[in-house]
């Protein structure tokens, strides 16, 4: 019998559809005396994958066709999350494809010729990082990082914001895109980031996550960054797990840049963990993630919301204070001295504040298609980015990823050793050795990441389900990350 989500007697469209997901979810857990281990079907899953990298994609990726960087950059992962390398042909024709997508004014599009735009150069490079290498046909030292900065430049609004593409719209997608980017291949700098951070924290909704945007108020033509940062600024829509993924993750690409930005920004962690925590459903949704509240669970946000919860460790805010001891900012009941509904916050703070085993539950029951990749949830197809997000999840769900502070200061004393990376100091001027003091904060948090091996998570189903650690801000191994980033920050920084 069937615990289902109550309807409070007014059954709705949006009840309805619970329901029927409830049903179906249910069927997909094993009877309660079952032994049997889920397992990972991983050939299968590789067979998918590599019928769709070697034969190419059925026509109902056509809708995708601008999404050429992405369907590269998803099986390339999967596979780097799987363990699984790339044969030298394979690699080649992924570095082709991608460089034949790079915009002769900088980025990369979505196909060969289309006009640049944040998102496909976000999945170019990572898929370069994953497939390419330096040298003269590597792909690394093929990406025109010099019309990249310029690119990244020209989107800049007077907010602190960045459009997608010239002309288009403002999205924190994008502002990722961007970030991870800059991040990977040293192009970040203060004039480029500044304003950035208080653009994120005016995308916070009511509800503790983060929309897509955030209202702009013109009052006059000749408004300042200032005055229209200083404006009241409300969230373009709804709190939604990818935009908050973004959001959470710039906040923390931007922290070295904190005591530099021009405008104070802040965000509320508290809200955060407690909107992060409820969007893991119950136990008759098998503790998968929904991407926004009333909506039904999906495979993809075990990454979009399960990678945030690793994502609040490299929050400065939560190392410093620990969630627990953040002021609630519009928790009005608390201000009541009402029973503050925070019962969500554990008391003992080294513990998991989600379902890390019921997630994997999830991915494993029923995000896996029995005839290979993985998908939304049944009885839906498997396809190429629910197959990677899925997987990201899994792996999240798997390995807790912290900044090691250990780790960190052995980076900085490399960093100071090693004159290779420590570029940009001919001259011995102030603004020199700021920047160089920033590089260094960049490229030393970037890199401090690893598992937090005291935190062993339970691999559900067994040793044999185990995929690899994926840097919770990138969504690429450690390994890829490190390759990329110690070459990059060896090259010169932008003009
Ligand atoms: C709603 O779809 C989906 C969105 C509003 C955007 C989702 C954004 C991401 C997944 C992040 C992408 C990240 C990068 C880096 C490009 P829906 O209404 O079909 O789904 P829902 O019912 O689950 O909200």
């Amino acid at each position: 019998m069937v615990r289902h989500t109550p309807n409070d007697s007014f059954p709705t469209s949006t009840s309805q559809l619970q329901f029927e997901t409830e049903e179906v979810l249910a069927k997909h857990l094993p009877p309660a005396d079952s032994t049997v281990k889920p397992a990972l079907q991983r050939n299968s899953h590789l067979k998918f994958l590599v019928r769709l990298l070697t034969q190419g994609f059925p026509t109902r990726y056509v809708a995708q066709d601008a999404s050429q960087p992405w369907l590269v950059y998803w099986i390339l992962q999967a596979f780097s999350i799987m363990q699984v390398g790339m044969d030298p042909g394979n690699k080649r024709r992924a570095i082709d494809r991608i460089l034949a997508c790079q915009h002769p004014d900088g980025g990369f599009g979505g196909g060969p010729s289309h006009e640049a735009h944040l998102l496909p150069t976000y999945a170019a490079v990572c898929s370069l990082a994953i497939a390419g290498s330096p040298g003269e046909n590597g792909g690394w030292d093929q990406i025109d990082r010099k019309k990249m900065y310029e690119f990244f430049m020209s989107l800049k609004q007077a907010d602190g914001s960045f459009t997608v593409s010239r002309l288009g719209e403002v999205d924190v997608r994008g502002i990722y895109c961007l970030l991870a980017v800059a991040t990977l291949l040293n192009l970040l700098t203060p004039e480029l980031v500044d304003g950035t951070a208080a653009f994120i924290a005016s995308c916070q909704t009511y509800e503790g996550g983060f929309a897509c945007a955030s209202f702009p108020f013109y009052t006059s033509e000749s408004q300042t960054p200032s005055t229209l940062l200083s404006s009241p600024r409300p969230p373009l829509g709804e709190a939604h797990g990818g935009y908050t993924f973004c959001a959470v993750a710039s906040w923390v690409l931007l922290q070295p840049f904190s005591s530099l930005q021009s405008q104070p920004a802040s965000i509320n962690t508290r809200n955060l963990l407690r909107w992060l925590v409820q969007m893991q459903g119950l136990d008759i949704e098998l503790g998968g993630f929904r991407g926004r509240t009333n909506k039904l669970v999906d495979g993809c946000y075990a990454w979009w919301v399960g990678g945030c919860f690793s994502l609040l460790d490299g929050l400065d805010e939560i190392a410093e204070r620990g969630p627990e001891l953040q002021e609630p900012v519009h928790d009005e009941k608390a201000e009541d001295g009402a029973e503050d509904g925070n019962d969500w916050v554990d008391e003992d703070v080294d513990s998991d504040p989600w379902n890390t085993d019921a997630l994997q539950e999830y991915v494993l029951y029923a995000a896996q298609h029995p005839a290979g990749g993985l998908r939304d949830k049944p009885p839906k197809s498997a396809d190429a980015y629910h197959t990677l997000y899925c997987l990201s999840g899994l792996s999240a769900a798997q390995h807790k990823m912290k900044p090691e502070s250990g780790h960190k200061k052995a980076l900085e004393a490399l960093w100071e050793s090693n004159s290779d990376i420590s570029f940009g100091l001919e001259g011995e001027n102030e603004k020199k050795v700021l920047d160089d003091e920033i590089k260094k904060e960049v490229y030393t948090r970037a890199l401090s990441w690893a598992e937090d091996l005291s935190k062993k998570r339970v691999i559900v189903g067994g040793e044999q389900n185990r995929l690899n650690a994926t840097h919770p801000l990138f969504n690429l191994t450690v390994t890829h990350t490190d390759g990329v980033m110690a070459y990059f920050y060896g090259q010169p920084a932008p003009p």
